[in-house]
């Protein structure tokens, strides 16, 4: 909770820097940031403030675990700490690297429709881009190549969960990854946040009046501590519209990678 995420030359009295004993590992636009938002709200989390890329960018890993540990927040002995970097999911190398950190780590894995996570993909490339006065691309031209669903187009191979999901269970049992629907996340916050904290093994702390919906954003915001919050401007962007044939196509790829999916994580979601 707040009290530790705020940096400081001076650590608070009886704190000190844990590496996490757990990871929000992605995916991308499944709503990490405000997964982590919300778990900080527990008096018992302490969550790292950016994203660290150690287990997926090789020029960070190689700077150690002394390294990883030193970016994370100082907690007091009884919170846990928890990081989140959303590029680890699709990253070949972040689970056996993880593992070698602490193998009985409990991993957070939010995921949301692919479909719609590829179409904010987009979005945030699109809007990226527009900062750094790059060009842009229509999404339909990225979607499309000769006719058919580009399907080497990056966000749509991030989307493909089952893929990505094998190289974890290599790694990892079933039962230390706790997957969060991203969709439920957006419409009813509470429940999706007291399964983590089961799963966490943390005692109920975060409660309804914790949230709040925001007419303005479209989106719940944060109360606690006293003050109101909603995540960044960021978040919960407005997505383009895609030609419905090309939707289709997008939903009918992805149908048999989701029903890999439910079959390997024994589970099924409400995806188109
Ligand atoms: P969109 O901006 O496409 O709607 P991430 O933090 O992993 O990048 O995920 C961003 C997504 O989090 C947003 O995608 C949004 O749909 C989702 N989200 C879930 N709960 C939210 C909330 N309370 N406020 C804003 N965005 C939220």
């Amino acid at each position: 909770a707040n009290e530790t995420v705020t940096p400081s030359l001076v650590p608070p009295p009886g704190t000190s820097k844990h590496t996490p004993h757990s990871i929000i590992i992605g995916v991308r636009k499944g709503g990490t940031r405000a997964l982590l938002e919300m778990l900080d709200i527990h008096p018992e989390v302490a969550a790292a403030a950016t994203e660290v890329h150690f287990f997926d960018w090789d020029e960070n890993y190689a700077k150690g675990l002394e390294w990883y540990r030193e970016l994370m927040p100082y907690s007091y002995p009884h919170q846990i700490t928890i990081e989140k970097t959303p590029g680890y999911f699709t990253s070949p190398l972040a689970p056996a690297r993880i593992r070698a950190m602490n193998s009985s780590i409990r991993l957070l894995l939010i995921l949301r429709d692919p479909a719609e996570r590829v179409i904010s993909d987009y979005t945030q490339v699109y809007f990226n881009r527009l900062e750094n006065h790059k060009p842009v691309q229509a999404i339909e031209n990225m979607l499309v190549r000769n006719g058919g669903l580009n399907t080497r187009y990056k966000a749509i191979q991030r989307s493909l969960y089952d893929v990505h999901i094998r190289n974890w269970l290599l790694h990892f049992s079933l039962d230390q990854i706790h997957i969060v629907d991203g969709d439920t996340l957006i419409h009813d916050p509470l429940p999706e946040l007291q399964k983590v904290e089961r799963f966490l093994e943390l005692p109920p702390r975060i409660i309804a009046s914790n949230f709040y919906f925001n007419q303005t954003k479209g989106f719940y915001c944060i109360r606690s501590d006293g003050r109101e919050r909603c995540l960044h401007e960021s978040k919960g962007r407005p997505h383009p519209p895609v030609n419905s044939t090309v939707l289709q196509q997008l939903r009918s790829y992805f149908r048999q990678h989701n029903r890999n999916f439910f079959r390997l994580v024994g589970r099924t979601f409400n995806w188109h």
